[in-house]
């Protein structure tokens, strides 16, 4: 008769765990059937000791197993679905989903809100006047199979193991294992359905991996459980050390969106998003090669069928669709003020993380689970790592509806940005691919 006694005591000795044995917590956890303190002790045991391949596997799809998984055979093709691990400023989703769905790949994805830094594809999705995000799961299906394409807010139906799990790891100081994260990220885009998952893996001071070998870890780890389970998956570790684009926060992020879907965004922002998508294509067997699919997307882009996409994204989910074709009647901030430089000479580095804790100071992210967020509410950046400032010269707008934030995220801004009488090494945008 397995006990939690013993699965802790045997991970902390450095054992391997069986498949019940994992399934024993899992369940037991979920059901609260087993208490805190020894699924706390059991999280510590796997930070320090680690797991192997197959114990990883198991732990995912004892996580998935954990509650319902969305059935999308309904709609013909392959689908895909891509999950990013999280970064600032990173609104990828709301130009590959359109992008990618236009050359006829079926996108049926769930995202999530955010807490912490900004807000998640969701917050930024809710800041065009009407979209609804909490669509029924027969409507999800149904307008994936008449648009190629929807986007809802993930349901607490789906890997409710992961969610209870996750909360207790945040309190514990076992968020940073890698086959914590691995299993995790990986649970909910299986349950999630799709049949092939592309996965962008960030690293840098925006990220959880701050360190390239350690992105790559992540990455290995993730393909690795999908080879083990029998989903395709692909990762491709990306640079985060500094944030995408020039706008953090939620419409600030939808704007840029739209003007990268009309070709007058960031070179940064399109190059990700050419990458991620041309993966997408070759893993949605809609493309025979990488470079084919690259320069479809490049076409789609152009020729303004992306943008129109997203305008079929919005209708269909009740949004205002004239958002797409004036960004204006997104919300917009009472207060912008400039974040002066104090100094001439070259960025040297921006950390992206204190720039994710600036747009929440300013509102545009959660600090508690159940705070509102101002969509309104973030910040453009006026200059990248490279580029030259002169003393005087802004390097940011705070954009806010609350006058009282100002001084504090003001001190969060300066600080994230490295004047330097020398410019920084450029780092490239893709650092690794794992097939
Ligand atoms: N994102 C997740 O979904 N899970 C983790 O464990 C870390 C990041």
């Amino acid at each position: 008769m397995v006990n939690m006694y013993d699965l802790i005591l045997k991970k902390r000795n450095g054992g391997v765990l069986s498949a019940s044995e994992i399934d024993f917590f899992i369940s037991g956890y979920t059901k609260d059937e087993i208490p805190d303190y020894q699924a706390a002790a059991l999280l510590m045991a796997i930070y320090f000791q680690g797991m192997n391949s197959r114990e990883t596997a198991d732990l995912t799809m004892a996580i998935v197993n954990s509650g319902s998984q969305i059935d999308l055979s309904a709609i013909p093709g392959i689908k895909v679905d891509k999950h990013s691990t999280g970064g600032v400023g990173d609104k990828t989703t709301l130009i590959l989903g359109p992008l990618v769905a236009a050359a006829g790949v079926p996108v049926a994805k769930m995202s999530g809100r955010g807490l912490g830094y900004t807000g998640g594809t969701i917050d930024k999705l809710e800041s065009i006047p009407g979209f609804n995000t909490a669509l029924a799961p027969d409507d999800f299906i149904r307008q994936v199979k008449e648009i190629s394409f929807a986007l809802m807010a993930q349901t607490g139906a789906l890997a409710p193991a992961d969610k209870k799990l996750y909360a207790l790891r945040d309190v514990t100081a076992t968020v940073d294992s890698i086959p914590l994260i691995a299993s995790s990220v990986t649970a909910k885009k299986i349950a999630s359905g799709a049949n092939a998952i592309l996965l962008d893996v960030k690293c840098g001071s925006g990220a959880f991996m701050k360190t390239s070998p350690e992105a790559l870890t992540l990455a290995k780890a993730m393909v690795d459980i999908g080879r083990q389970v029998g989903r395709e998956m692909l990762a491709v570790v990306t640079d985060m050390s500094r944030p995408l684009g020039h706008f953090i926060g939620n419409a600030l992020e939808v704007r840029e969106a739209l003007a990268t879907l009309r070709e007058e965004g960031p070179e940064d922002l399109k190059e990700l998003c050419l990458t991620l998508g041309a993966h997408m294509l070759v893993l949605g067997k809609v493309a025979s090669s990488y470079t084919a699919a690259r320069s479809r997307l490049e076409t789609i882009l152009q020729n303004g069928e992306a943008l129109r996409k997203f305008k079929d994204l919005v209708q269909a989910q009740g949004g205002d669709p004239a958002v797409v074709d004036n960004p204006d009647r997104l919300p917009e901030a009472g207060i912008k003020q400039e974040v002066l430089s104090s100094r001439s000479g070259y960025v040297f580095a921006i950390d992206a993380m204190q720039m994710g804790r600036g747009a929440m100071l300013l509102g545009a992210g959660r600090m508690t689970k159940d705070q509102g967020i101002d969509h309104a509410a973030g910040l453009e950046l006026k200059k990248k790592p490279g580029e030259l400032v002169q003393a005087g010269e802004p390097l940011a707008i705070l954009h806010t509806n609350r006058a009282e934030t100002l001084a504090d995220a003001t001190a969060a801004i300066t600080g994230a940005f490295t004047i330097s009488d020398t410019p920084p090494e450029p780092v490239p945008l893709i650092l690794e691919t794992v097939e």
